[in-house]
């Protein structure tokens, strides 16, 4: 089935931060929608609200105020069950330091979010061996974290954001920490599952990684400042 519904549709979002009587606005009046097979680069200074904005996308924090529909319910105000639920069926992470949990296997790591969907483990194998050869590491799949580049462990983490088939994927500075080479080849790999339809939102510093994604939405003082769609290159 085909829908028109967007995949997140941000009302009048606030956050605010410190108490009732030195209150302290992070996000203010934030409106956005995001259909489904759409690339997001979000942008802006140092305490903009970058983070605090993915944070409400990703479930992981709530407003004080507004509406986040995602996949037209809204979540703003779910408990944290529900929320916990939205973001291990719906959603997909990745992150500047990958979080890969030091101890276990790159396929384990890989699997995490499907042990927590209680899949069998001959589903959670199958599936996750197939993305680790989407992102070109089968033959690190016995390997620890420590023992990969820092390119691969965000491979790895790519592998395990896709894994439970999210509608969107989250990325907070997914390259903050590779060097240019490795970070162009880390876009390059968001860019083929984009072309695939799958739905990204990432946040960055980087004018080059930015450049390569098609909207971007710049924040400045917790308020979406710009909203641009880069021109077809061809
Ligand atoms: N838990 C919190 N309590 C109080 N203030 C917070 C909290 N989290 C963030 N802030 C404040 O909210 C503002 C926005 O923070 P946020 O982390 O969203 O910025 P950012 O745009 O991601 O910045 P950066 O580019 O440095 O990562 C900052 O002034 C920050 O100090
Ligand atoms: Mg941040």
């Amino acid at each position: 089935m085909v829908s028109n519904q967007p995949i997140l549709k941000l009302a009048k979002i606030e956050k605010v931060y410190g108490t009732a009587a030195n209150p302290l606005p992070v996000l203010r009046d934030v409106n956005l929608t995001v259909d489904a097979g759409e690339y997001v680069a979000i942008v802006g200074p140092s305490g903009a609200g970058k983070s605090t904005l993915l944070n409400i996308l990703g479930c992981l924090d709530q407003p004080t105020n507004g509406s986040y529909y995602l996949m037209g319910e809204d979540v703003a105000h779910f408990d944290d069950p529900r929320l916990s639920s939205v973001r291990n069926t719906r959603l997909g992470f990745i992150f500047q330091s990958f979080k890969l949990i030091s101890h276990l296997s790159v396929l384990e790591n890989v699997e995490m979010p499907l042990f927590y969907a209680r899949k069998p483990k001959r589903i959670r194998h199958r599936r996750c061996l197939e993305l680790l050869e989407q992102v070109g590491l089968s033959h690190r799949k016995s390997h620890r974290p420590s023992e990969l580049s820092g390119g691969e462990c965000q491979r790895v983490a790519i592998a395990r954001s896709l894994a439970n088939d999210p509608a969107m994927i989250l990325a907070d500075e997914p390259t903050g920490n590779l060097d240019s080479v490795t970070s162009a080849d880390i876009m390059g790999l968001l860019g083929r599952l984009n072309d695939s339809g799958r739905t990204i939102v990432l946040i960055t510093h980087d004018d080059e990684v930015a450049a390569s994604v098609p909207r971007r939405v710049s924040l400045r003082d917790g308020r979406i400042e710009h909203d641009t769609l880069r021109e077809a290159s061809n």
